[in-house]
């Protein structure tokens, strides 16, 4: 099935924004590393290593589907923050800017009845909810623990815990 010439366009800009949510939590990693805060540096890194799956995913549809990804400028960037909890309310923010965008494209595809969209969508659907939870849950770890040192720690701690695990069919 010819993918639908606006879905494409709207397929196409979401690879720029996966890799832009990449971009973004990298400029994370590189604050979070240089403020010696190393476990949010590794959670922020596995969270980008994420968003160039959810690009890929995208990638390959577009392909799949026979047309060519036109690659874009990425645009940005914020490369300082107040402190970790500024950073992670951005971090929530630009997950629900994604959200919205992902539920834009679902109305699109069942607009055009492009069924296989759809299914790839209903993937990205539920992860928006996964990533919407684990970011915001983290926000409110830091809102919680205010300016405590001790609580900064902690947090840093059981953050440094999160490994990237990459999807079985990208690690082909
Ligand atoms: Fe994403
Ligand atoms: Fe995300």
């Amino acid at each position: 099935m010819k993918l639908n010439e606006k879905l494409y366009k709207k397929l196409n800009e979401q690879v720029k924004h996966e890799l832009e949510s990449a971009y973004i939590y990298y400029s994370m990693v590189s604050y979070f590393s240089a403020e010696g805060l190393d476990g949010m540096a590794q959670w922020m890194t596995a969270q980008a290593q994420e968003e160039i799956m959810h690009a890929h995913k995208f990638f390959n549809f577009i392909h799949e589907r026979g047309v060519k990804v036109e690659l874009q400028n990425l645009e940005i960037l914020k490369t300082n923050w107040k402190s970790p909890l500024e950073a992670f309310k951005d971090a929530l923010a630009h997950e629900e800017f994604i959200t919205g965008k992902i539920n834009d494209l679902m109305k699109l595809a069942i607009e055009v009845n492009d069924y296989a969209a759809k299914v790839l969508l209903d993937w990205f659907v539920a992860e928006q909810v996964e990533e919407e939870g684990s970011v915001g849950k983290v926000e409110q770890m830091l809102r919680r623990v205010g300016d405590s040192a001790n609580g900064l720690m902690m947090i840093d701690r059981e953050l440094g815990k999160r490994v990237f695990t990459p999807p079985p069919s990208e690690g082909e």
